[in-house]
């Protein structure tokens, strides 16, 4: 039998004989709509797919090919879709702005429309690009070009050993958070070597790095977090102005990028639409594009003109733990990389780095091994409906991504605040149900974020404080503390967000919440 995987997310729907499944965002929907209304169809829904449906089943004259690369001219937008009709056993299937994915199997072959749904059925792939149609059936896949020449695609093997199971862990999410460690083994390992990072693929000379007066960091949500502290990264190890911008933002206001511009785009999946956008603009402007991806091969690796792979394997879990930090991980070592070229970073602070960055594997490890405590505070705390998460410096982005967690798991309104902006009108939202995260990590801004605790807790806010361990100031203003290992302050945030991920994790649980697949929630979002 040949198959379709079925992504999170997809759409099917039936009509005359064609079954149809779908995934994305058709952009000329009315002038199809009233095309189709012309030609006598009833449109019962406001669904793109329905008239995928339509469009096929009008062009249809006994080649479902054919059909399909008519449709394909037709539709506008990022799609895939796959079809089939009654009478013959094959799977058509073809995409647009979109990932489309053969997986090849034993007498058997499958359709998917992202590269992880195929990993549990098989890791032998290849993939499809825009306007490509294929033709699967069980023992043979035809691949052709939007003109109708047939195309020999080139095979690869996924090399992820991620098992697509949850092993002795009751969800992903917990799974993902404790593989930490092991996934800073894996991405520390091989790239550095008597003190000097290397990056597989990345091969710079002082020229190129020379060249980019300024950085862009374009990114959407965890992956946008993760951008902010990047800011602060190669602000501090390159010595160039660095702008950070939501994906869905950047290309819409005519950004200021151009030949002396290195674009760091940012994404997990690879595949998320606003970035991918932002990635084209940034080219079309002449700028040089970098990928921090996790994902092999996705569209958004392709398409850069250089990459950097977070090696977190497959996160299944919608709401994104490993894969952050693992990207932070990825953003310093990008960061000393660029600088020991350029020579803007000294020997014995990149040494100093180093060092504290070979700790994490060991002091993430400790973090997860206090796990209890965070079940009893989420037994504290998990009725809350609302909740800040507050922190300056390198705290402020780990409080938005705090937020983010809890908001999206445990569906708890959570708002992440630079400690000293809160003062500045969503102070009047405290009351005594209100729970406040508060980020004492940072020293050098820690007197100020206490006085901006302080202000909470006289307002009645309930006190979660995290801090260095040691730190018996906050101990006296917090209702709860939760104390991390003591490290250098520069890579703390790859360690900081680790108790927020169980946080979220331990409340969402309380709260009977599904928390591998959060409601109205995707894992990438193909759409703009
Ligand atoms: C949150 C989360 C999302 C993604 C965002 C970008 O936990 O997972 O906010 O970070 O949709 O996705 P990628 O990184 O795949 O581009």
């Amino acid at each position: 039998m040949n198959g379709i995987v079925e992504c999170k997310g997809l759409e099917k729907f039936e009509h005359r004989g064609f079954k149809v499944l779908y995934k994305g965002s058709i952009e000329n929907k009315q002038e199809l709509r009233d095309w189709l209304l012309e030609e006598g169809y009833t449109l019962n829904g406001e669904k793109d797919i329905e008239l995928v449906a339509y469009i096929i089943d009008y062009l249809y004259n006994g080649n479902l090919t054919e059909a399909t690369r008519k449709a394909q001219r037709k539709i506008k937008g990022s799609y895939g879709f796959a079809i089939t009709n009654a009478s013959k056993a094959e799977v058509v299937a073809t995409s647009n702005n979109h990932p489309l994915v053969i997986g090849l199997g034993d007498k058997q072959n499958f359709i998917a429309f992202d590269l992880s749904s195929l990993l549990s059925y098989t890791k032998k792939c290849c993939l499809i690009n825009n306007g490509e149609i294929c033709i699967l059936t069980p023992e043979n896949i035809v691949i052709v070009s939007p003109t109708g020449e047939v195309i020999n695609k080139e095979e690869f093997q996924v090399s992820w050993d991620g098992t697509m199971d949850k092993g002795k862990f009751e969800h992903f999410m917990l799974k993902e958070i404790y593989e930490q460690p092991d996934g800073f083994k894996t991405n520390l390992s091989g790239r550095i070597k008597n003190n000097k990072v290397k990056i597989e693929g990345l091969e710079l000379t002082l020229e190129i790095v020379k060249s980019w007066k300024k950085i862009a960091i374009v990114a959407c949500g965890t992956s946008y977090h993760a951008g902010l502290i990047g800011k602060g990264v190669f602000e501090n190890l390159l010595h160039i102005p660095v702008e950070v911008e939501i994906a869905s933002e950047f290309s819409y206001r005519a950004p200021l990028v151009d030949e002396e511009t290195l674009v760091i785009v940012i994404s997990q999946s690879g595949e998320t639409a606003d970035t991918l956008v932002a990635l084209r603009e940034a080219k079309k402007k002449g700028a040089s594009v970098l990928a921090i991806t996790n994902t092999l091969n996705s569209t958004i690796n392709r398409e850069a003109d250089y990459g950097v792979y977070i090696w977190s394997g497959p996160e299944i879990a919608i709401a994104s733990t490993k894969a952050f930090t693992m990207m932070l991980l990825a953003e310093y070592l990008l960061g000393i990389y660029l600088g020991q070229i350029k020579g803007s970073i000294s020997e014995e602070k990149a040494n100093m780095l180093l060092e504290n960055i070979y700790k994490l594997p060991e002091t993430a490890s400790k973090i997860l091994a206090e796990a209890t405590q965070y079940q009893k505070i989420a037994e504290k705390y998990y009725q809350k409906e609302n909740a800040f998460f507050i922190g300056r410096g390198f705290d402020w982005p780990i409080s938005l991504e705090g937020a983010l967690k809890l908001k999206e798991t445990s569906y708890i309104h959570a708002e992440g605040y630079a400690a000293g902006e809160f003062k500045h009108g969503s102070l009047a939202l405290v009351t005594e149900e209100t729970l406040m995260v508060a980020l004492c990590v940072q020293q050098s801004t820690y007197e100020k974020t206490l006085a901006n605790v302080k202000e909470c807790k006289a307002r009645g806010a309930q006190i979660l404080a995290l801090a260095l361990e040691g730190d018996k100031e906050v101990a006296k203003i917090a209702d709860d503390v939760i104390y991390i290992p003591r490290i250098n302050n520069f890579v703390a945030p790859i360690l900081t967000v680790i108790p927020l991920q169980l946080l979220a994790y331990y409340i969402s649980k309380a709260r009977g919440c599904s928390i591998d697949q959060p409601r109205n929630l995707v894992k990438s979002i193909v759409i703009e």
